[in-house]
């Protein structure tokens, strides 16, 4: 599966890096060429000649051994399809994140611009740093994907949230990046994510608990198989792709119908408010003696619909030069507290959309706000493909598969 790929590894110094010794041996099973860099401390866990032996090419390490002309963080950079740094510690994630290259593996991540995976392993409270955190907010907002770590028994006699993820989720994300890594090139996607703000004053509003986190996922994913993104957001998000910040459902409108014409997939993830205030106050309202308050509200458009509506307009014959006739998927979500399925399928009709994803919003533990999700998703013949439980990243990529394929 992963013949010819190339798979730069970094380990660094923790005590899992013994446990990268395996995933090397499986990489190489599936074909694929590996090289791997120690940091400094990394071969004080585990020996260089098992590194050298499973990976069946020399161990990288100094930054002053050049083998050839080329200065080695730049060769190695230039080589591999994928860096993964696994175990990583919170000394290397902040260096990377910083952008200090002060040995050969924090250098060679500095010049890599490709994809790259990192897996942290460390104590519980080093996790929970707030300069840890920030880090990696930083460089996953620079397309860095993270594989959390995982609660358990810890190496330094703590139990809690720090050891190394699975070697299993290990080897899938960076099967699933290779082998989908241009599988979107060339296409332009716009997904919408959050909840719209309908104002009702300068300083309050109407909305609702969309995270955007799932808009997001998809965004990403997409970004990663190549395709040029957009993502249309109520919310502050950063990433190596365009991002339009909106508030209400008219702005999100606006934006989408601007992108719409020269898109290949619309993915609208945003939970748009179905009414706005039929006149904002410009004014804030002051309760003076009143002791109830009515407010107006007037329909918002569905922007979904219109956009299916627009899609199955009949084209001009011919099409004017340089047009296209408009082939774009377009993909729905749908929140249900109740019915999920029946009331998906009456929506998928409704609407008119290629997909719908329908997300039961009555369970706590996925859905809104929260970092997982399992979804069932609906074609307009009919089908349906239930998604179990999972990371919204990982559901992201399982959407995206569905919906390419
Ligand atoms: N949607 C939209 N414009 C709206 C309302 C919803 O584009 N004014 C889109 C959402 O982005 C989502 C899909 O329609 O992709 C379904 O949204 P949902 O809130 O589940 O459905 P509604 O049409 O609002 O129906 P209801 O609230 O009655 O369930």
């Amino acid at each position: 599966m992963l013949r010819n790929k190339h798979i730069l590894i970094g380990i660094t110094g923790g005590i899992a890096a013994y446990k990268i010794c395996t995933l090397i041996r499986d990489f190489k099973k599936s074909g694929a060429d590996v090289k791997v860099i120690c940091s400094p401390n990394a071969l004080n866990f585990v020996t260089k000649l098992t590194l050298q032996n499973l990976s069946q090419n020399e161990v990288y390490e100094g930054e002053f051994t050049p083998r050839n002309w080329k200065p080695e963080h730049i060769s190695l950079a230039d080589w591999a399809d994928i860096m993964l740094i696994a175990p990583a510690t919170a000394n290397t994630i902040g260096k990377i994140a910083q952008g200090i290259a002060d040995n050969l593996l924090t250098s060679v991540a500095c010049a890599f611009s490709k994809k790259m995976i990192i897996a942290p392993a460390m104590n519980v409270n080093m996790w929970q740093n707030e300069s840890v955190q920030n880090n990696i907010k930083i460089l996953e907002a620079r397309g860095v994907d993270f594989l959390p770590p995982e609660r358990g028994f810890l190496a330094c006699g703590y139990s809690g949230k720090g050891r190394l993820c699975s070697l299993a989720k290990i080897y899938n994300a960076v099967n699933e990046a290779l082998n989908y890594s241009d599988i979107l090139k060339g296409k332009k996607v716009v997904i919408t994510a959050g909840g719209t703000i309908e104002e009702i004053d300068p300083v309050r509003y109407i909305s609702n608990y969309s995270s955007g986190k799932m808009g997001f996922a998809l965004a990403k994913s997409a970004y990663y198989m190549g395709a040029e993104v957009v993502l249309i957001t109520t919310k502050a998000f950063e990433a190596p792709f365009k991002i339009v910040k909106v508030k209400s459902a008219l702005d999100m409108q606006e934006a989408v119908n601007s992108e719409f014409d020269t898109s290949d997939y619309v993915i609208m993830a945003a939970a748009v408010a179905d009414y706005r205030v039929k006149e904002r106050s410009e004014q804030k309202m002051k309760k003076e003696n009143n002791d109830k308050l009515t407010l107006k509200l007037v329909k918002n458009p569905d922007i979904l619909a219109e956009l299916c509506k627009h899609k199955r307009a009949p084209h001009p014959d011919p099409l004017p030069k340089g047009a296209r006739e408009n082939d774009c998927v377009i993909v729905g979500f749908c929140a249900e507290s109740e019915n999920l399925l029946e009331n998906a399928k009456a929506k998928i009709e409704k609407k008119g959309c290629d997909y719908l994803v329908a997300n039961d919003i009555s369970r706590k533990d996925i859905g809104f706000g929260v970092d997982e999700n399992e979804v069932t998703i609906l074609d307009k013949n009919g089908n349906t493909t239930k998604l179990e439980k999972a990371s919204k990243v990982r559901i992201a990529r399982k959407i995206w598969e569905r919906i390419i394929n």
